[in-house]
């Protein structure tokens, strides 16, 4: 899937991301950008969701990585944040969760420049002046709303 969306409410988000799942599988990696409060974190949370990871699913701003095992994969979550550029990004081990297969999530990936790879998917979030109201961009530039 590709295109502008706008969700009204945490449940849309959560509902677009699990449509946004049935697309990924080992080894993909999803740069997740946007402002603080955007609401990266929480289409995060629904696509652990949608891989059936147990549990609660909290912002890695302060671990910077998180792990959720699903049944059928690794989902690895990144928060950059706080990291300063590639070499900070490399020393988190960011090469050996590329190489064992995991989904990886990435929130702030600007930090990790040429580390993120070609076939990457780009997510942008947008924050709309109406309190619920966000954009999301799925691999797209342009803000018409789908
Ligand atoms: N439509 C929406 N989609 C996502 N989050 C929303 C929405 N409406 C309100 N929110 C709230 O906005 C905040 C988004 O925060 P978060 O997902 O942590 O953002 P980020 O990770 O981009 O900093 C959460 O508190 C969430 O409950
Ligand atoms: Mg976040």
């Amino acid at each position: 899937m590709t295109g502008s969306y706008r969700v009204k409410s945490v449940e849309e988000t959560w509902a677009l991301a699990g449509e946004f799942a049935k697309e990924l599988g080992p080894g993909d990696v999803v740069c997740l950008e946007g402002d603080l409060g955007a609401g990266k974190t929480t289409f995060t949370q629904g696509l652990a969701a949608a891989l059936k990871v147990p549990g609660r699913v909290t912002s890695p701003t302060f671990c910077i990585v998180q792990e959720h095992q699903a049944p059928d994969v690794l989902l690895v979550h990144m928060d950059l944040y706080r990291l300063h550029g590639e070499e900070d990004v490399e020393a988190i081990g960011w090469e050996d969760y590329l190489a064992r297969g995991a989904i990886m999530v990435v929130e702030w990936p600007e930090r990790a420049g040429s580390l993120i790879p070609e076939s990457a998917r780009h997510l942008v979030f947008r924050h709309l002046p109406d309190e619920e109201n966000r954009l999301i961009l799925i691999d797209t530039q342009t803000g018409d709303v789908v």
